[in-house]
Protein backbone atom coordinates (compact mmCIF):
# COMPACT_ATOMS: atom_id res chain seq x y z
CA UNK A 1 0.00 0.00 0.00
CA UNK A 2 2.73 2.72 1.14
CA UNK A 3 4.81 1.24 -1.08
CA UNK A 4 2.58 1.66 -4.40
CA UNK A 5 1.55 5.72 -2.84
CA UNK A 6 5.30 6.39 -3.22
CA UNK A 7 5.22 4.64 -7.06
CA UNK A 8 2.39 6.51 -7.51
CA UNK A 9 4.00 9.82 -6.22
CA UNK A 10 7.30 9.32 -7.80
CA UNK A 11 5.38 8.75 -11.22
CA UNK A 12 3.13 12.00 -10.79
CA UNK A 13 6.59 13.76 -9.77
CA UNK A 14 8.17 12.47 -13.07
CA UNK A 15 5.98 13.64 -15.70
CA UNK A 16 5.12 16.73 -13.89
CA UNK A 17 8.22 18.49 -13.64
CA UNK A 18 10.15 17.89 -17.09
CA UNK A 19 6.87 17.60 -18.97
CA UNK A 20 7.10 22.01 -19.92
CA UNK A 21 10.67 21.36 -21.46
CA UNK A 22 9.82 18.41 -23.28
CA UNK A 23 6.95 19.99 -24.26
CA UNK A 24 8.52 23.17 -25.88
CA UNK A 25 10.93 20.82 -27.81
CA UNK A 26 8.04 19.00 -29.70
CA UNK A 27 6.14 22.16 -30.08
CA UNK A 28 9.10 23.83 -31.58
CA UNK A 29 9.49 20.61 -33.56
CA UNK A 30 5.85 20.43 -34.90
CA UNK A 31 5.61 24.10 -35.76
CA UNK A 32 8.88 25.62 -36.51
CA UNK A 33 11.59 23.48 -37.33
CA UNK A 34 10.59 23.37 -40.91
CA UNK A 35 11.90 26.55 -41.11
CA UNK A 36 14.42 27.36 -38.15
CA UNK A 37 15.69 23.72 -38.16
CA UNK A 38 15.11 20.61 -35.48
CA UNK A 39 17.79 22.07 -32.96
CA UNK A 40 16.51 26.28 -33.59
CA UNK A 41 19.95 26.34 -35.10
CA UNK A 42 18.60 27.55 -38.25
CA UNK A 43 18.83 26.63 -41.91
CA UNK A 44 20.88 28.17 -44.29
CA UNK A 45 18.57 30.47 -46.75
CA UNK A 46 15.12 29.54 -44.86
CA UNK A 47 15.35 31.30 -41.63
CA UNK A 48 17.55 32.03 -38.80
CA UNK A 49 19.35 30.67 -35.90
CA UNK A 50 17.59 30.78 -32.72
CA UNK A 51 20.60 30.49 -30.76
CA UNK A 52 22.06 34.00 -30.32
CA UNK A 53 22.68 34.60 -26.65
CA UNK A 54 24.00 37.80 -27.39
CA UNK A 55 20.74 38.97 -28.78
CA UNK A 56 18.56 37.70 -25.76
CA UNK A 57 20.93 39.33 -23.38
CA UNK A 58 20.75 42.70 -25.15
CA UNK A 59 17.29 42.79 -25.16
CA UNK A 60 16.86 42.45 -21.40
CA UNK A 61 13.13 43.39 -20.16
CA UNK A 62 12.06 43.67 -24.03
CA UNK A 63 12.76 40.01 -24.49
CA UNK A 64 9.39 38.72 -23.43
CA UNK A 65 7.92 41.16 -25.56
CA UNK A 66 10.12 40.19 -28.71
CA UNK A 67 9.57 36.84 -29.08
CA UNK A 68 5.96 37.13 -28.23
CA UNK A 69 5.59 39.87 -30.80
CA UNK A 70 7.27 37.86 -33.21
CA UNK A 71 5.49 34.65 -32.76
CA UNK A 72 2.12 36.30 -33.05
CA UNK A 73 3.03 39.26 -35.62
CA UNK A 74 5.30 37.06 -37.66
CA UNK A 75 8.60 39.24 -39.10
CA UNK A 76 9.98 40.73 -42.09
CA UNK A 77 12.86 42.88 -43.00
CA UNK A 78 16.99 43.07 -43.35
CA UNK A 79 17.53 40.38 -39.94
CA UNK A 80 21.49 40.62 -38.70
CA UNK A 81 22.64 37.58 -36.72
CA UNK A 82 26.36 36.97 -35.25
CA UNK A 83 26.81 34.94 -38.69
CA UNK A 84 24.22 36.19 -41.49
CA UNK A 85 22.03 38.57 -43.13
CA UNK A 86 18.41 37.73 -43.23
CA UNK A 87 16.81 40.01 -46.22
CA UNK A 88 13.88 39.69 -47.79
CA UNK A 89 12.69 36.58 -45.85
CA UNK A 90 9.05 36.30 -44.22
CA UNK A 91 7.61 34.46 -41.01
CA UNK A 92 3.96 34.46 -40.98
CA UNK A 93 2.67 35.31 -38.27
CA UNK A 94 1.61 31.96 -35.61
CA UNK A 95 -0.78 33.03 -33.44
CA UNK A 96 -3.22 29.86 -34.81
CA UNK A 97 -1.03 27.84 -32.35
CA UNK A 98 -2.60 27.66 -29.23
CA UNK A 99 -0.82 30.33 -26.26
CA UNK A 100 -0.39 27.88 -24.16
CA UNK A 101 2.20 25.67 -26.68
CA UNK A 102 3.66 29.09 -27.64
CA UNK A 103 4.35 29.81 -24.10
CA UNK A 104 6.24 26.15 -24.04
CA UNK A 105 7.71 27.17 -27.24
CA UNK A 106 9.21 30.67 -26.35
CA UNK A 107 10.50 29.04 -22.89
CA UNK A 108 12.23 26.16 -24.60
CA UNK A 109 13.92 28.58 -27.08
CA UNK A 110 15.17 30.94 -23.99
CA UNK A 111 16.02 29.04 -21.54
CA UNK A 112 16.65 25.71 -22.90
CA UNK A 113 18.86 26.54 -26.56
CA UNK A 114 19.68 30.13 -25.08
CA UNK A 115 20.36 29.52 -20.94
CA UNK A 116 18.74 32.92 -20.70
CA UNK A 117 19.14 33.89 -17.16
CA UNK A 118 16.54 36.40 -15.48
CA UNK A 119 12.99 35.63 -15.60
CA UNK A 120 10.52 32.87 -17.25
CA UNK A 121 9.85 33.70 -20.58
CA UNK A 122 6.63 35.34 -21.67
CA UNK A 123 3.15 34.05 -19.84
CA UNK A 124 -0.14 33.48 -21.52
CA UNK A 125 -1.48 36.91 -20.64
CA UNK A 126 0.99 38.84 -22.43
CA UNK A 127 0.95 36.20 -25.92
CA UNK A 128 -3.11 36.59 -25.61
CA UNK A 129 -2.48 40.49 -24.92
CA UNK A 130 -0.08 40.27 -28.40
CA UNK A 131 -2.73 37.71 -29.99
CA UNK A 132 -5.68 40.46 -29.70
CA UNK A 133 -3.94 43.58 -30.56
CA UNK A 134 -0.18 42.30 -32.50
CA UNK A 135 2.60 44.56 -33.05
CA UNK A 136 4.05 45.92 -36.53
CA UNK A 137 6.95 44.25 -38.09
CA UNK A 138 8.59 47.61 -37.95
CA UNK A 139 7.82 47.99 -34.07
CA UNK A 140 9.42 44.15 -33.43
CA UNK A 141 12.62 45.35 -35.46
CA UNK A 142 13.11 48.40 -33.82
CA UNK A 143 12.61 46.30 -30.66
CA UNK A 144 15.45 44.39 -31.67
CA UNK A 145 17.83 47.12 -32.90
CA UNK A 146 16.95 49.11 -29.54
CA UNK A 147 16.07 52.27 -31.39
C1 LIG B 1 7.74 29.54 -42.86
C2 LIG B 1 9.00 29.57 -42.14
C3 LIG B 1 8.98 29.91 -40.67
C4 LIG B 1 8.25 29.30 -39.66
C5 LIG B 1 7.22 28.18 -39.77
C6 LIG B 1 8.67 29.94 -38.43
N1 LIG B 1 9.60 30.90 -38.69
FE1 LIG B 1 10.53 32.08 -37.32
N2 LIG B 1 11.43 33.12 -38.80
C7 LIG B 1 11.37 32.82 -40.15
C8 LIG B 1 12.10 33.81 -40.90
C9 LIG B 1 12.29 33.83 -42.42
C10 LIG B 1 12.61 34.73 -39.97
C11 LIG B 1 13.43 35.99 -40.29
C12 LIG B 1 12.46 37.10 -40.70
C13 LIG B 1 13.18 38.36 -41.18
O1 LIG B 1 14.20 38.24 -41.87
O2 LIG B 1 12.70 39.45 -40.85
C14 LIG B 1 12.17 34.27 -38.66
C15 LIG B 1 12.48 34.92 -37.45
C16 LIG B 1 12.18 34.42 -36.19
C17 LIG B 1 12.59 35.01 -34.94
C18 LIG B 1 13.42 36.27 -34.76
C19 LIG B 1 14.89 35.88 -34.66
C20 LIG B 1 15.82 37.04 -34.43
O3 LIG B 1 17.04 36.82 -34.56
O4 LIG B 1 15.38 38.13 -34.10
C21 LIG B 1 12.10 34.22 -33.94
C22 LIG B 1 12.27 34.42 -32.45
C23 LIG B 1 11.39 33.13 -34.58
N3 LIG B 1 11.46 33.28 -35.94
C24 LIG B 1 10.78 32.10 -33.89
C25 LIG B 1 9.94 31.15 -34.51
C26 LIG B 1 9.21 30.14 -33.78
C27 LIG B 1 9.31 29.92 -32.28
C28 LIG B 1 8.45 29.46 -34.70
C29 LIG B 1 7.44 28.37 -34.45
C30 LIG B 1 6.32 28.72 -33.57
C31 LIG B 1 8.76 30.02 -36.00
N4 LIG B 1 9.66 31.03 -35.84
C32 LIG B 1 8.19 29.57 -37.19
C33 LIG B 1 10.70 31.75 -40.71
C34 LIG B 1 9.82 30.92 -40.03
Amino acid sequence: MRLSAIACLLVVTCYALPASAFDGHDKFVANCSGCHGENAKGIEGMAPSLYNPELWAKLGDKRNDYIAGVLTSGLSGTLKTSNSSFDGMVMPPQDFIDTADLVAITHYILNEINHVEGGPGPDAVLIDKLKSAPKSHKDLQALRNGD
